[in-house]
Order: C-alpha cells, then sequence, then structure tokens
C-alpha cells in the first residue's frame, strides 16, 4: 500500500538549536519510516516578519539543510526543498486567498498572539494575516494526509482544513483533509529556563562546538531554591535535570537525582556530567556537519533533486486546480 503524505515546514530565522531536535526534528526523522515525507524550508513564511532585514533568510538556509540531513532526515527517503523555488506555492496561495473568508484569519489564535509577541516588528501587513493562508497552500499542493507540528501550529492545520473543505465544496473534491500530527512536546528549555530560542539567548545550537556548549551548560540556571552547595535540590525543577533526562544513561540519572536531593553532589559537577554526555551526543553530528560543509556540492545536489521532485507534483496539482476554478 502507499504510505501517507505528511508535509511540514521551519522557518529560516537563525540556527537549529536542541528545541528544534526535541521539538521537530527527531519526530520528523522517525515519520520518515511510515510516511512519505516532504519537509521543506518555508522561506516565504520568513519574510512575513523579517522583510525589513531578509538576510537572515539567505543566511541561515543551508545552515538548515546541513542540520537537518545531520540529524538524519534523508534526502533519499524524503522530499526536501526550499519553498520560494516552487513557485505553485505563491500561485496556490492566492487562489486560495480568494475565497478565504477574513473574520477566519482575524481570529486566529496564533496570529493575535504573534503580532503581541512580535511587538518590534510592524506585523500589520497584508501578508502577515494570510499567513495560514500560504501555509494551507503548502500542505494542500502535496495532498498531505497529515502535518507534524508542535501545539501552536495546530490552529493553522485546523484552518488548512476549513480552506480545503471550502475549496472541495464550491471546484471539485481534490484535497484530502489534512490531520495535525501532533508532535510530542519538547520539555527542555533553554539556558535561562524560558521557551529555548534564538531571540532569548539562551540556546544550545547543533552547531556549537564543544568548549562552547560547556560553557552555556556551566551558565544554566538550575533549581533556584539551590543557593548553597549544602542546600538539598529538586531534580524535577532543574532543567538541568531535564538534559540528563535525555542524555544520561539511566542508571546514572538515578544516582543524580538522589545526589541532587541530598546534597552529595554539586550543580558544578553535575553540570559537567550533563555538558560531557550532551557533546558526546553532539559529536556525530557534528561531524556529519563538517563533511557536508566541505562538500557544498552535495547540498546544492540534494536542493535542486528535492525541488524538482516537488515541483512535479506541485505542477500536476497545479493543473487540476485550475482546471476546475476554470482559470
Ligand atoms: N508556520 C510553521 C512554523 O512557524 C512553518 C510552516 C510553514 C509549516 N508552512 C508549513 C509547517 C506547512 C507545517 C506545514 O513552524
Ligand atoms: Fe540541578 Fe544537578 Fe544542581 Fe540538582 S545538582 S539542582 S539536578 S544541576
Amino acid at each position: 500500500m502507499e504510505k501517507k503524505r505528511i508535509v511540514s515546514g521551519m522557518r529560516p530565522t537563525g540556527k537549529l538549536h536542541l528545541g528544534h531536535i526535541h521539538g521537530a526534528l527527531n519526530n520528523w526523522r522517525s515519520l520518515q519510516r511510515d510516511y512519505q515525507c516532504f519537509y521543506f524550508i518555508a522561506d516565504w513564511h520568513a519574510l512575513t516578519s523579517e522583510y525589513e532585514h531578509p538576510e537572515i533568510i539567505k543566511e541561515t538556509i543551508k545552515d538548515i539543510l546541513i542540520d537537518w540531513v545531520a540529524v538524519g532526515l534523508s534526502p533519499e527517503e524524503s522530499v526536501i526543498f526550499v519553498q520560494s523555488s516552487i513557485k505553485e506555492h505563491a500561485e496556490l496561495h492566492l487562489i486560495l486567498s480568494m475565497f478565504t473568508p477574513l473574520p477566519w484569519l482575524e481570529r486566529n489564535p496564533t496570529y493575535k498572539e504573534q503580532l503581541k509577541e512580535m511587538a518590534q516588528r510592524d506585523l500589520y501587513t497584508y501578508g502577515f494575516l494570510g499567513y495560514p493562508v500560504l501555509q494551507a497552500a503548502d500542505i494542500l499542493m502535496y495532498k498531505a494526509n497529515g502535518v507534524p507540528v508542535g501545539e501552536d501550529q495546530s490552529a493553522h492545520v485546523e484552518l488548512t482544513r476549513e480552506i480545503a473543505r471550502r475549496f472541495n465544496h464550491f471546484y471539485s473534491n481534490i484535497f484530502p483533509l489534512p490531520e495535525t500530527l501532533l508532535a510530542p512536546e519538547a520539555k527542555i528549555l533553554g539556558t535561562d529556563r524560558r521557551k529555548m530560542s534564538n531571540s532569548y539567548n539562551n540556546a544550545i545550537f547543533i552547531s556549537d562546538p564543544q568548549e562552547v556548549v560547556s560553557k552555556t551548560v556551566a551558565g544554566m540556571i538550575t533549581d533556584p531554591q539551590r543557593a548553597r552547595r549544602s542546600d538539598p535540590g529538586r531534580p524535577d525543577f532543574c532543567n538541568v535535570f531535564t538534559f540528563h533526562e535525555l542524555y544520561t544513561d539511566k542508571e546514572k540519572v538515578k544516582e543524580i537525582d538522589e545526589a541532587c536531593r541530598r546534597a552529595t553532589i554539586g550543580c558544578v559537577e553535575c553540570k559537567q556530567i550533563m555538558a560531557s554526555n550532551l557533546n558526546k551526543a553532539l559529536e556525530p553530528l557534528r561531524e556529519k556537519r563538517k563533511e557536508l560543509e566541505g562538500n557544498p556540492q552535495l547540498i546544492e545536489d540534494i536542493i535542486h533533486e528535492g525541488n524538482k521532485k516537488a515541483r512535479k507534483i506541485a505542477q500536476e496539482t497545479m493543473e487540476e486546480v485550475r482546471e476546475v476554478v476554470k482559470i
């Protein structure tokens, strides 16, 4: 039987960090076994907020692709591509925008939140309001059955279903209604215990060298109640411990848990152990990154091949769309 299709994208607004690994990429990697996956760099989406300084978009696209391949997204198994290389997305976005009711966009909770969160940017634009319509075009173009995203994006997938339903009703039933495949929640936080994010300066990047990782870990905030070495700690309230749960073997995690509660281990030592395990886990990714960085042609080829595969499907979909829309 044919594998079901999934589509997901990431905006190229900076380097990828551990939050991306645990919030999306590990999930994307394992989905490759059971689904035909389309993973793309959403550079037009990035432009909705970065339009004043678009350099960051170009600068990060290749870096992100390198990270993707380094963590195990496979250009053979999945279709890996760049949104703006497939102009059909823009055309479908335009057509969908003709019948998407404005109130659907205005009451979108993600929209309202982002306007508040990114108050330093002027996001009262036509393009930003239409962000989810473009996202619907991305998803419907490949007739996706599922969209693996975090909770913050589920409203957009819901909207995509509504848009697909409306299209199917007006013209012809050509789009499946995609399901949200909710990613397992990423428990890790940034070094300051806020959400890990490029803009908070609290991230550990996939591309960070060993010394940088060790130094960043040394600066992590621990259980705030453990002010002195002799104070017992609470691993459940400590972000360093969350990292241990991901990167340290089970036996040792148990040992650290007890030692922390009895104050027989200090945070400095605890962090050193964690940093060393984290570094061990990142080492193969660094090696893969180095290999890819040393071979720019390989990345070019990956993008080229991925774009070609995506474009072929996009062209087929658009032929169908134009026919039923009679344009
Ligand atoms: N809006 C998504 C985000 O910020 C990125 C995205 C764009 C996307 N198009 C998509 C995700 C299509 C899934 C499917 O994370
Ligand atoms: Fe956190 Fe480790 Fe310090 Fe306990 S000992 S508070 S787990 S860093």
